[in-house]
Order: C-alpha cells, then structure tokens, then sequence
C-alpha cells in the first residue's frame, strides 16, 4: 500500500518505519525542517530501542521516505491509500484536548488528496470526526481511527506485537483498508465505530492509570499501617480478575499521554453533561505522590535544606529519554525548593533534562560520579543499569547508605544486607517484614 504518516515523534516515527518494515511505501511528513532533514539521514533525535535501525533499514530499501509537506509527500509516492495523523494532541489548561495541529493536517490532507481514509492516530476525544469531517472539505476522503497502544521505549516491539489492533471506521472498506496495513502482523482485531474507538482508546489509559493511582495510595496507607506495598501487589496481582502487571506502586506515573488522556476523558464527561467523580482525582492524587516521596526524605534526613542529594533517573520511565510529566523531574524541583544541592545522572535524558532544570542541579557523568559529596542517594527512573550498579562501591561514595527508591525497584534485601538503609512507597522497615522463609 502506499501509506502518508503526518509527524515524526514517538508515535508517528514508529508506525512510519513498522508500516516500512510490513512492506508498505510509507511517506513520514513533518514540518520540522531540521528533523526531516536528520531522518533523511537516517538520524532519530530521540532515544527509542530499534526505531533507528528500522529508519534506517527503509531508507536502504527505499519504502521510506520523508518530506515537509503532504504535497511533497504525494509528489513522491502518489495518491495514497491511507493518511494517519499521528500528530501531538496537548493538554490545554482546562484538561481539555488542543486539537490545532490535527486540524491543520486535516485540512491539508483535504488540499493535497483526492479520495483517501483519514486515519486518526492522535489520541482524540470522542466527537472529533465531524469536526475532522468540516476541516477536510472533501467529501471523498473517508475518516478513520487506529488508536496507538505504544509505549514510549517499547513502541516497535508494540507496534509489531500488539495486544490487540483497534479499528474505528465509518465503512467496511475503510476498516478493510486499515486491516490491510497491518497484514502480517498476529493480533486479534476489534472493528467497531469512530466514536466506540476513541473512547476505547481513552478508556483503557484511564483503567491503567487508575490502577496505578489507586495503588499508589494504598502505599501510602502500607506507610501508616507498617504493611509492605510489595506483599500487597503480589496477592492483589495473583487475583486472575486483575492480573498482575501495572500494579507497581511509585512516587507516580508521568509521561505525556496518562496525565492528558485521563484529563480529556474528564472533560468529555464533562462536556457531556455527566462530569465523573472518579476520573479526574486521578490526576489529582498522582500529582500528590512525588510531594508525598519528598515529605518521607525530609522526615528521614531532618531538613533538606543544605543537604546534597544525588539522584539517579530523569526519565519519565526506563527505555526512554523523554521527561514529560516526569515524576523525577517534580521531586528535584521540590529538593531544590526545600534547600537542597541535587546532583543528577541518567543515561539517556540528561539533554532533555538540562532544558527543564537549567544549571539548578549539578549534572553527573556516571551514576557513580553522581554520588559525590552526597548524603542521600534517591533513585526515580527504573533503568536495569541501576539495579545492577556496584552497591559496594556506591556505599563507599554515599556519605550514609542511605537510599530513597522512588520505583520501589532496587534490590531491597541484597542492599540491606550491604548495610543500607532503603526507603521507599509503602515499603515498610526489614524487622516488620514477613519472615523470609515464609
Ligand atoms: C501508555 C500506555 O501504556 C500505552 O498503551 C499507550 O499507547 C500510551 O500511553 C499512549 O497513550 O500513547 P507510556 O505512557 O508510554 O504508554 O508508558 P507506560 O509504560 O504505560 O508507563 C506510564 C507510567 O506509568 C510511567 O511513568 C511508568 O513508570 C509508570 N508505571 C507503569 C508505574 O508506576 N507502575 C507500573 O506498574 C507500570
């Protein structure tokens, strides 16, 4: 098929280069000129595991191509089969959707093409098809909707391997087509309207998102009642009705898709005349925990204020080097506020960070050289380098092995034995512990 992909972040380079790699003849669009102008080198400017090696696999084969511009797109590869609109929705201030940049592909694609399916990959609200419908001024072009299931760091593997392919579309041979983009890919398919798959698509970030809300809290109640968040995940996780994975308790979920999503869901809900009480305190309570993680470091070293601390993670999760909404990127803020000098490592975000914190921090160039002269090390992305790192070494650097892990993810009982005292959500002291032979 001949395929367009309207922008290149993390959502659109990945279905550009996975549609590559099917067999399609993709054109990626961008008005970024400096990006287009990298990725026809072959140059991603973000971290994400095997996207350059599947950029640069369809420049070779020549499937891939980039341009400035639908019209240039078109030039190149013709009149195409379909158009995804894989373009940034923001967050506006009252938690609704900024649609602007999907409307300006929209009414492009109704410029340049003559009859193609529109697809929205841009995670949008439910209703937006009539507003796409006017911006196109085309009645030929049909409209659908492939919501994107990727997770930042792990979007090819997502793309290739889905858990399921979700297909809005208001015909058969919309659907048909949108089918046929993905052939060769295993996963079961669910076809159903425009408007069912948007919601879908919001719904199922708002279930994880509350699961992980919800847990969150309940480390904070493990806190007060000296109970163990980790034992609670794996009973309440063994429960085949819940299942075991996004249960993981933390100093909180960031991200640029959670936070947004869940706000626009309130906000449909709202705008629909029956406003949730549940969804939006979502939001709300994860936007309390890094504050609450800040609170117990305080309480353990008496004041922040003129204490260094060094800090391992940047990113809003492992595999990646965004910091959107990143919780990490929050507790150095509030360390900073509270007077203390934070000294930061990570391996793939410090670029990204450096743009956020400025010089307010003091950056590291390895995790080891982030200890220095400090008194507390806290650890707020999961990378695996961190869990594997010399534990004998870093408590020579620390000035007390002392460890806030705001992922809950270090090797609790190895560092205990090293000597450390370790601090996490809900995690509570090693002597009230389950014995371990239990
Ligand atoms: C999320 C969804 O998982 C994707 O399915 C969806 O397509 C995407 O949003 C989107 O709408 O574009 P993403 O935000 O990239 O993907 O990453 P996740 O792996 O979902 O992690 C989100 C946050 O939850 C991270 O901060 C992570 O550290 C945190 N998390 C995850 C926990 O705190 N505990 C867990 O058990 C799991």
């Amino acid at each position: 098929m001949n395929i367009v992909v309207v922008g290149t972040g993390y959502v659109g380079l990945a279905q550009a280069a996975c549609l590559a790699s099917l067999g399609h003849r993709v054109a990626g669009v961008d008005i970024n000129e400096a990006k287009i102008a990298d990725l026809r080198l072959g140059k991603v400017s973000f971290f994400e595991p095997g996207l350059p090696d599947l950029v640069k696999a369809g420049l070779e084969n020549g499937r891939l191509t980039f341009h400035l511009s639908q019209a240039e797109a078109h030039a190149a590869i013709g009149e195409p089969d379909l158009v995804f609109c894989c373009v940034q929705t923001p967050r506006l201030d009252d938690g609704g959707c900024d649609l602007t940049a999907v409307f300006a592909v929209a009414k492009e694609s109704g410029k340049t093409f003559k009859s193609t399916v529109f697809v929205l990959k841009s995670t949008v609200p439910p209703g937006t098809r009539s507003l796409i419908r006017r911006e196109l001024q085309n009645d030929a072009i049909e409209i659908g909707s492939n919501p994107e299931f990727l997770r930042e760091g792990k979007s090819v593997y997502d793309f290739l391997h889905p858990e399921r392919i979700l297909i809005g579309a208001e015909t058969d041979r919309v659907a048909q087509k949108i089918k046929e983009a993905h052939q060769g890919i295993e996963a079961p398919i669910f076809v159903l309207s425009v408007e069912s798959a948007q919601l879908a698509k919001y719904a199922a970030n708002t279930m994880l998102a509350m699961r992980l809300a919800l847990m969150n809290e309940i480390a904070i109640i493990a806190d007060c009642v000296q109970a163990d968040i980790k034992d609670v995940e794996a009973v309440v996780g063994s429960d085949a009705r819940i299942g075991s994975k996004f249960l993981r308790a933390g100093a909180g979920f960031g991200g640029s898709c959670f936070p947004k999503d869940v706000l626009a869901l309130a906000d449909v809900a709202k705008e629909c005349g029956c406003e949730s009480l549940l969804i939006a305190p979502i939001i709300e309570s994860n936007d309390r925990q890094p504050s609450k993680f800040v609170q117990k470091m305080t309480a353990r070293l008496g004041t922040l204020a003129g204490k260094r601390i060094a800090v391992w993670g940047l990113a809003f999760n492992k595999d990646t080097d965004d910091v959107r909404e990143s919780p990490a990127l929050k507790i150095v803020e509030l360390l900073l506020m509270g007077g203390a000098t934070v000294r930061v490592f990570d391996p793939k975000a410090m670029e990204k960070a450096r743009i956020a914190l400025g010089d307010r921090v003091e950056y590291a160039t390895s995790s080891i050289d982030a200890l220095k002269d400090t008194d507390a090390l806290a650890t707020l992305t999961e990378w695996p380098m961190f869990e594997s790192e010399s534990f004998e070494e870093v408590k020579k650097r620390l000035r007390a092995p002392l460890i806030f892990d705001g992922k809950n993810f270090l090797p609790r009982e190895r560092l205990e034995d090293l000597g450390f005292e370790i601090h996490g959500m809900g995690l509570c002291a090693k002597h009230l512990r389950r014995p371990r032979s239990i």
